[in-house]
């Protein structure tokens, strides 16, 4: 388009301005209303909202909380892209009975939130801090009396600083000995409420990110095979979180975990194609969710990996693998589109043209169809009978308008596209059971600082006003119908 020509000048020449003043949205709603029941969701599909401790609460030392490895980290100048902290954050330490009520607002019966470890054990030892547990134990109640079920995450990368100090965090087996500690003590406290904990989030982001690459906390760049033997701790520290939930938790309590599950999918969909998006997703999962889910690592992985392989025992195996009630998958971006290939292990990565379309992060490009062949192809290879999307969203460079709105419709149409894919995969009978959009609102992203915004609800950072989106009425309304909105 010639730049003297706008969309607007377009628009006009074309009588577009006039059609769009007439059209009646009346009327399409309604239409919309009647004929979706090609597009619904299984009757017990539970709809949710996801955030986490670190990203949310702030109260950075209230009530005894110790220091996170996020705390060292971002107070450290340079690391985080416009020098902000989570010392604050959204507040929610403070404003929970108020988020509480936008959970609400959205229709969700489910919230998926994490608990901060240095809370409950400042020093990351074996003595509990009483008063932040209770901080949890008000939140869970308020959730619950307003008919929202707790789900929480035991670890969402906010390591105790102490233990980072004291071991080397996940470099040391120690540091897997103390998350069973305080998983067993969140089991027995919270268990009578909260019916189902996931242990670890995306040890695909924290370990490459965090001991490889030295983007994440706690910051190091360390060689492959330690890099490994970090991943192989924290698949250790989920088995014996397994089992020491199982140990202390009320029957019935269900626990699995949620992974940045490498999502690798067909580049077109044939047999042979799809055969090789199995494989592959085997294989570039091997280091985490294979290993749980099959108990070993894969040849194929030992064999690439060589003298970086992990160190292991047949016993750490057998605990890794404990088996869990549920897989939840956190889905973004298509990391590999494959194709069948006559080398072992059997497939290709296709390279990803620069021009692929991405929302406002750059790394998260727009692919659909990973929310139909991620959890489809999951199910299939680990004969998983129950998953869950434990995040699923985008970040828009949203503002609020001067009528005081945010049309955010960059991640209507993202919602609209992933759920879609979502429905054909349930539709299916691909089993998952539920569906947490991340995030409940705009929060503290890493290193990215507060210049990424996740949320449906918009956070002006310097009042704390919370202001729904477009996209909270979006959502609010898939979820009113049970179905996905076109
Ligand atoms: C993480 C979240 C993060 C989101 C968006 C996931 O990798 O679990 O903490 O905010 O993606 O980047």
């Amino acid at each position: 388009m010639p730049n003297d020509v706008s969309r607007r000048d377009l628009a006009k020449l074309a009588g577009l301005a006039a059609m769009g003043a007439a059209a009646g949205p009346a009327h399409a709603e309604e239409a919309a209303v009647t004929d979706d029941a090609g597009r619904r969701f299984p009757s017990d599909f539970v709809w949710g909202t996801a955030t986490s401790s670190y990203q949310i609460e702030g109260g950075a030392t209230a009530d005894g909380r110790g220091p996170s490895i996020w705390d060292v980290f971002t107070h450290t100048p340079g690391k985080i892209e416009d020098g902000s902290t989570g010392d604050v954050a959204c507040d929610h330490y403070d404003r929970y009975k108020h988020d509480v009520r936008l959970i609400k607002e959205l229709g969700c019966r489910a919230y998926r939130f994490s608990i901060a470890w240095p809370r409950l054990f400042p020093d990351g030892g074996l003595t509990p801090n009483p008063k932040g547990l209770d901080f949890y134990s008000r939140l869970v109640d308020e959730l619950l009396a307003n008919g929202i079920e707790p789900y929480a995450t035991l670890y969402h990368w906010d390591l105790p600083q102490a233990l980072q100090d004291r071991v080397g965090g996940w470099r040391s087996a120690e540091t897997a000995a103390a998350f069973a500690h305080y998983a067993g003590y969140v089991a027995q406290t919270l268990s009578d409420r909260v019916k189902t904990i996931f242990t670890i989030n995306e040890c695909g982001r924290f370990i490459p990110f965090g001991y490889g690459l030295g983007i994440d906390a706690p910051g190091l760049k360390l060689p492959q095979q330690e890099v490994n033997q970090a991943r192989h701790h924290v698949a250790l520290a989920h088995g014996l979180a397994v089992q020491a939930i199982r140990a202390k938790g009320r029957a019935g309590t269900r626990v699995g975990m949620a992974e940045n599950i490498t999502a690798c999918l067909p580049a077109i969909d044939t047999p042979e194609n799809i055969r090789a998006a199995e494989i592959a997703t085997r294989e570039m999962n091997a280091g985490f969710l294979n290993v749980i889910l099959e108990g070993r690592y894969t040849d194929a992985f030992l064999a690439w990996s060589g003298k970086d392989a992990p160190t292991f025992t047949a016993d750490e195996l057998k605990t890794i693998s404990t088996p869990v009630d549920f897989v939840g998958l956190n889905i973004y971006a298509p990391q590999a589109y494959v194709v069948a290939s006559e080398r072992a292990p059997g497939f290709d990565v296709l390279p990803m043209p620069s021009s692929f379309p991405h929302m406002s992060s750059p790394w998260l490009l727009v692919g659909p169809e990973t929310a139909y062949w991620v959890p489809k192809l999951a199910a299939k290879i680990w004969n998983l009978k129950t998953i869950y999307i434990t995040e699923n969203g985008t970040s828009s460079d949203d503002k609020v308008t001067a009528d005081g709105k945010v049309h955010d419709l960059d991640r209507v149409m993202y919602l609209r596209n992933y759920l879609a894919q979502l429905q054909r995969a349930t539709s299916e009978g691909v089993p998952v059971k539920g569906y947490f959009l991340w995030s409940l609102m705009d929060n503290f992203e890493w290193v990215f600082g507060y210049k990424q915004r996740f949320g449906v609800y918009h956070v002006d950072f310097d009042t704390q006003l919370r202001t729904p989106k477009l996209s909270a009425s979006y959502y609010r309304h898939v979820i009113t119908r049970n179905a996905v909105s076109a």
